[in-house]
Parts: C-alpha cells; structure tokens; sequence
C-alpha cells in the first residue's frame, strides 16, 4: 500500500467519538481526512473538524466531517504531514504554503499526531528550504533579514496564475535555504523576531508521536 495511504489510515484508527480534531494540509492528511469521514459514516461517530486551510476545509464539508474553529473548540487531537522530521521530532512544513493555520492549530492541540512517508525522516533539518509567511510589503526587508541570517530566499511562484503564490492569508511565501540547521529551537524563535515575518514552517517541541510509512508498515516514533 501507498506509505502515505497506510499513515492516514492508522491515524484514523486514533480518532475518537466525541473528539475535536485538527485537519492538517497536503497530500498525506489527504488520506487521513478520507479515512475519518468514512469512519464517522461506519460508526456513527460524533467528531469535528478544525481544518488548517481551505484545501482541509473543502475536503471535509465534501465528505461531510462537521467542521468547528479554534474560537468554538481546542483540538484533542491535530493530525498533519511534514517536509521533514528529525530524529527530535522536529520538523520542516509549509511545503503547501499552509504552515501558519497549521502551527496554530497543531500547537493548540492536546496531542499531535504527525504522519508521513518514511522518506522525510532525516539526520538534520534544512534539505527542504525553510517556508516563511511574509507579509507582501515587507517583501524586500524581510528578504534581507533572512539573507543576513545566512539563507538564501526565494519567492514562491504560483502555478495557473502569474506572478506569487498568495497563501490563504493573503501573504507572499519566501522558501529559504539555509547551508544547515544545527539549532532548529532557536531559528524557529529567530525567523519571527524579523518585522514583516507572520510565520515559519519549522515546528520544533509540539509534536508528540511520528507515524511514519514504508509500503508495508507504519513506525511509530516518540520522544
Ligand atoms: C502544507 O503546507 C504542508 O505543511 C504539508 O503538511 C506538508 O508539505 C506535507 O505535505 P504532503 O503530505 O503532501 O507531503
């Protein structure tokens, strides 16, 4: 099976009646959000959703898991992908420009569930260019801050439309690359000191449990 497919379908298997839980972003929650609404159709279960971006959000009202906010509810539960996880459990994400509503949800949740293709398990942080939530009139300062902080920064360009990706917070995305991330807990501080920055896609302390998958089985990694 699909080592993405076998991650959401065991995260799945974690969810329970009465839950609030967090609908992360990208192809692997894909799976899991699938996995959920049929349970909740089997078992009739109670659960509601707090997606993290409007590709979550379409997805569950598709396949009818009730959806809530954070102002309603605190998550039990987030479930979300990665770009990369190290060997502490942190991790890059934002490769689909939704790492803010992701931190913010992920981090507000009582237990985070990561999951991912065992292909993103890596020795140090930093392969995957660091994605920074910018604010679009402080492109060019915020470009400079990370360039003094030694990365190399690019604005994400949109695919079907010219010009920027917009996140779903009508910001710009600056994908950074830096030589290396031997301190990911201080950088992660560091990128939202810059004016202009709204957030960074580097997660370090929140997460609690790393399902990750190879084509026939599921690793569970925790602290
Ligand atoms: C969304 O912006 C990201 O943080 C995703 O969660 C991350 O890129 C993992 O995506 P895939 O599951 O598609 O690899």
């Amino acid at each position: 099976m699909d080592p993405k497919k076998r991650v959401g379908l065991e995260a799945a298997l974690r969810v329970e009646d009465g839950m609030v839980v967090g609908l992360g972003t990208g192809s692997t929650t894909h799976h899991f959000i699938k996995s959920l609404a049929e349970r909740l159709k089997e078992e009739e279960l109670e659960v509601w959703g707090i997606p993290t971006s409007y590709q979550s959000y379409f997805l569950a009202v598709e396949l009818g898991i009730p959806v809530t906010t954070l102002d309603e509810h605190r998550p039990d539960l987030a479930v979300d992908g990665a770009d990369e996880v190290d060997p502490h459990l942190n991790l890059i994400k934002g490769g689909g420009a939704a790492h803010t509503r992701e931190k913010i949800v992920d981090y507000a949740a009582r237990t985070f569930l990561v999951i991912v293709d065992e292909a993103k398990l890596v020795d140090q942080l930093g392969r995957f260019p660091v994605p920074v939530e910018v604010l679009p009139g402080a492109m060019s300062t915020v470009k400079e801050g990370l360039e003094s902080m030694g990365g190399t920064a690019h604005l994400r360009m949109a695919h079907m439309k010219d010009g920027p990706v917009i996140s779903d917070n009508n910001n710009f995305i600056l994908d950074v690359q830096f030589e290396s991330i031997p301190h990911p807990v201080h950088l992660e501080k560091e990128l939202n000191n810059i004016p202009g920055v709204l957030e960074n896609g580097i997660f370090t302390g929140a997460v609690d449990e790393v399902l990750a998958g190879s084509v026939d089985q599921v690793k569970s990694l925790k602290k």
